[in-house]
């Protein structure tokens, strides 16, 4: 088994990769600085991997970090347009000596593979779309420059040295963990958030500019496919949904989504600000085998349910959660058992709301070890049920079905059970509320026992 560091893993692409490398059972080290990374972000995970917190400007940090690591997924990075053009210096600094700090001592320390994140930002604003690898980069903002002195060195390493790089240029990527509340705030988990609070949002220009927004679902895959894929090193890729969004589109979407008619404001361009941007992703589909699989609305969809469900959030590491089984002191305790992780993330953040004691499990077996202990309410996944052979009707009542499919969810009401479809999480934390004031049984439902399946 390999064991991998990702650097910036508190940040917002760098945690959706700890979350997922944890989840397929990897060994995990994260170095990050905190600057713009959040804590938040690693919940749950904290007997799962190890943090370093350091920068990659402290050669001791750097070094302990990379010592007995195979692969590096290199995400530490001082992200924004807009930040660089006030702060070129910070913004090198971190983005480009901090990659030549990692490479030297990914080189002295024998590492296998580093996985380079880099930017779409570094074609600039040449006006042939969409953008391929082999196009002559024009960085047009201080981050640009940087991200493009990043893959310089990669590029050179793999070359001098023969130290595996792949530099992968991702395009506007968004999704669940990107922080809405950073002065820099990327434009999506910002306008979700003002529109949400009923607040137009700002339109620097005329709207009409355009970006290929990525779903960071499908960037995870993408690198970690690029990891493992002897034919990426020395190569850069683009990493894209492949498509082109206005930022009108951006807001007629999210009104729809919203149900809301918010109209933004208009204000001056920002300065280093690319007007059209869109990928060309035939190369990682060649190479990797890489198809996006979340389209822009899908992705907006998601999105809006996470900043939803984590406002109002109580804030803390999550150090103190109880093992699974256990309760923190007078909240019920839920598992939940979930084939698809973003549904996974919802609910998490939605629960802490009701101060609940959550635990998360993909293990069919350890759904079943909870369903027989009836260790406390379990939120299912219609299919994950199905996958253990465990007829509907064998559940204890206790068990809350969440399902998307609603013949499914009519059936489990039928039968007296708590059930949900997917997406209507205000329905399921009324109930949830309430079992969480009145204990951990649904009123009135005796359990029933579970029959064995058949051998
Ligand atoms: C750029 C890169 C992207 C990189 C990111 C890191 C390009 C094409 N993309 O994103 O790959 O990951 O930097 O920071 O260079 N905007 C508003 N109102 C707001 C916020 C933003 O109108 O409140 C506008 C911006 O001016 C821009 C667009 O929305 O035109 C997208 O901005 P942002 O989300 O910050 O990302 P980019 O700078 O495009």
């Amino acid at each position: 088994m390999a064991t991998y560091l990702v650097t910036g893993g508190a940040g917002f692409i760098g945690s959706n990769l700890v979350h997922e490398l944890v989840r397929r059972g990897e060994r995990v080290r994260i170095l990050d600085n905190f600057s713009t990374g959040r804590r938040e972000n690693l919940r749950g995970l904290d007997d799962k991997m190890e943090i370093i917190e350091g920068d990659l400007g402290e050669p001791a940090a750097v070094k302990k970090a990379v010592h007995g690591t195979d692969v590096i997924l290199h995400h530490a990075a001082l992200p924004s347009v807009a930040r660089s053009i006030e702060d070129p210096t910070g913004t090198h600094a971190a983005n480009a000596t901090g990659t030549l700090n990692l490479l030297v001592a990914a080189r002295a320390s024998n590492v296998k593979h580093v996985v380079y994140a880099s930017s779409s930002s570094v074609y600039g604003d040449s006006p042939v779309l969409p953008k391929e690898e082999g196009m002559r980069p024009e960085p047009k903002s201080p981050y640009a420059a940087s991200k493009l002195a990043g893959e310089g060195y990669c590029l050179a390493f793999w070359k001098a040295y023969g130290l595996e790089t792949v530099c992968l240029r991702y395009f506007n990527v968004f999704g669940p963990r990107q922080d809405p509340n950073s002065p820099y705030a990327a434009v999506i988990p910002n306008f979700i958030t003002r529109m949400l609070q009923g607040e137009p949002p700002t339109i620097f220009g005329d709207g009409l500019q355009s970006r290929d927004f990525t779903y960071v679902e499908d960037v995870v895959e993408a690198t970690l496919l690029a990891a493992t894929v002897p034919a990426a090193a020395g190569q850069v890729l683009n990493i894209a949904c492949g498509r082109q969004h206005t930022l009108w589109d951006l807001v007629r979407i999210l009104n729809d989504v919203l149900g809301t008619e918010t109209f933004p404001r208009l204000a001056r361009p920002r300065s280093g600000d690319v007007r059209h941007s869109q990928a060309e992703v035939m190369k990682a589909r060649a190479l990797l085998g890489f198809r996006p699989r979340i389209d822009f609305e899908e992705g907006l969809r998601r999105t809006v349910l996470w900043i939803r469900a984590s406002t109002s959030r109580p804030t803390g590491t999550g150090n103190d959660r109880p093992g699974i089984g256990e309760t923190s002191e007078g909240s019920p305790a839920i598992l939940i058992a979930e084939d698809d992780p973003m549904l996974t993330l919802v609910l998490h953040e939605y629960l802490d709301r009701f101060d609940f004691a959550v635990h998360t499990t993909d293990s069919h077996e350890e759904a079943r070890r909870w369903l027989e202990e009836e260790g406390g309410l379990l939120l299912l996944d219609g299919s994950v049920f199905k996958q253990m052979g465990i007829p509907l009707a064998d559940l204890p009542r206790r068990a809350v079905i969440c399902s998307g499919d609603a013949d499914l969810v009519e059936e489990a009401r039928r039968l007296g059970m708590t059930a949900f479809c997917k997406g209507r999480l205000d329905d399921l934390g009324k109930t949830l509320r309430q079992i969480a004031t009145e204990g951990p049984h649904i009123p009135s439902s005796a359990p029933i026992p579970l029959r064995r399946r058949a051998a």
